[in-house]
């Protein structure tokens, strides 16, 4: 059956300064591989702060082809892998979710077979797997690409050195996948070149918490001591620090006073220092930020890379920020450098932009008009959002299924702060 989401939009009056405190949902680059991680352990596991979006109902659909039994209330998911015999992860739902990936490194270590719809590409970019692949290769895996699917089979795991590094850095979700698989490996694997994002480290520290021994974690040098079976566990997820950044911008884009609660400061310092660059004033709490806009805004240019380099997941959200400064600045996305959909509805907004190879060049305008657009992929779709909460008059956005894969009642969250923004049927 075909997946059908609901076709709506968003209406944003905008030009309305954001006030007030609003709390971040949990991580979904964290939600997603932690919960694939549930096939490899020999229990249940539960899972707290898990934000309610459309990708984590894909991912518990998967699952549930998968053999896991799992369901949610207020947050808190179980899951339990009830049985082991199911490897495949069909096209249908891989299409919809690239994120599907995460689940060939545990059944793989677990099951001894995966057989996982190639992702293909998508709106941001060619998107390829190579990566994980050479990984989980180097873990003793039997790896064939037949008719779109990856077919992987290993009687027995068995550690090994990889570098994991890229032409673009390193790979997230190939970190996780790897790493994943090696806790059940024969031995000791050396991942260099690993990923160190906050949401890699979360993954790690859950596998830690089931009775993995992973060394190095927040580093590109992890050391993974191969151990006969992970135990249940329950675990609070990190919060969303890209969620956070996009409410930080949203406060700042209408020039407002904002303070964002229950989020780490110390996940978003590229990201606190490009905005102290702008001129605004930024004070951090244990698990607050709080900021608000005295003077215009100063243009800076920004180079998204990875971390704990400025996020390529923020980088729609501030190329749509940079619009509305003084002066001239350049954005560059070394990890996704054709990540620009979101330029062209902003130019239709007013904004002036040139786009040259993996940057935008931008001229900061006094201000955006409202316009309709069109939502082309999750962070393209929040940076119109923030757009249209700056513009004089009317924005409507199309197509806003693809902000819910990744935003918990985002809405919701800014009319809190005093925004004019409602979800319509289209
Ligand atoms: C994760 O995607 C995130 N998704 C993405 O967030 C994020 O943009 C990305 O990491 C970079 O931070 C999840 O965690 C579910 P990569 P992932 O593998 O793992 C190249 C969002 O908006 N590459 O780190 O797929 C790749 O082409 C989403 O929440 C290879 O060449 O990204 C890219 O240029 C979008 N070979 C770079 O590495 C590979 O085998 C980083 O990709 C894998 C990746």
């Amino acid at each position: 059956m075909g997946y059908a989401p609901p076709m709506e939009k968003f209406v944003i009056h905008g030009g309305i300064p954001l006030r007030g405190s609003v709390r971040v949902s949990g991580s979904k680059n964290a939600a997603l591989p932690m919960m694939a991680a549930c096939l490899i352990a020999s229990g249940p596991i539960r899972l707290r702060n898990v934000p309610d979006l459309a990708d984590v109902r894909t991912m518990a659909g998967l699952l549930q082809t998968l053999g896991v039994v799992s369901n949610v209330q207020g947050g808190v998911w179980s899951l339990h892998a009830v049985d082991d015999q199911a490897c495949r992860a069909d096209y249908e739902l891989v299409r919809q979710m690239r994120a599907s990936i995460c689940v060939l490194g545990p059944l793989l270590a677990r099951r001894g077979r995966g057989v996982v719809s190639l992702p293909g590409g998508c709106q941001i970019g060619h998107r390829p797997i190579d990566l994980h692949l050479k990984g989980l290769r180097a873990l003793g895996a039997e790896i064939q690409i037949e008719n779109g699917y990856v077919i992987a089979s290993a009687r027995q795991l068995r550690g090994a050195y990889v570098h994991l590094g890229g032409e673009q850095g390193s790979t997230v979700t190939g970190t996780c996948n790897v790493m994943t698989a090696a806790c059940l490996a024969k031995g000791t694997t050396v991942i260099d070149a690993a990923a160190s994002e906050p949401e890699v480290v979360d993954l790690g520290e859950m596998l830690v918490a089931m009775g993995a021994r992973i060394e190095g974690l927040g580093t590109s040098h992890l050391v993974i001591q191969g151990v006969d079976e992970l135990h249940p566990v329950d675990y609070a997820i990190i919060p969303d620090r890209i969620e956070a950044a996009t409410l930080l911008i949203a406060a700042i884009i209408t020039r407002g006073s904002v303070t964002i609660e229950q989020c780490l400061p110390h996940h978003m310092g590229a990201i606190l220092d490009k905005l102290r660059e702008t001129g605004v004033e930024v004070k951090c709490h244990r698990n607050a930020i709080q900021v608000s806009v005295t003077a215009p805004l100063k243009p800076c240019d920004t180079r998204a890379v990875p971390y704990p380099g400025f996020p390529t997941d923020v980088q729609a959200q501030w190329t749509a920020l940079m619009t509305l400064t003084s002066g001239r600045s350049v954005v560059t996305d070394k990890v996704f450098p054709n990540r620009f959909m979101h330029v062209s509805e902003l130019l239709r907004m007013g904004a002036d932009i040139r786009r040259d190879g993996d940057c935008a060049l931008i001229t900061g305008v006094p201000q955006l008009s409202g316009a309709e657009v069109m939502a082309s992929d999750l962070r393209a779709s929040a940076a119109l959002v923030l757009a249209g909460l700056a513009a004089q008059g009317q924005t409507t956005i199309h197509r806003m299924y693809h902000l819910d894969r990744g935003y918990e009642q985002l809405e919701a969250k800014l009319r809190c702060l005093g925004a004019d923004v409602v979800r319509v049927p289209e």
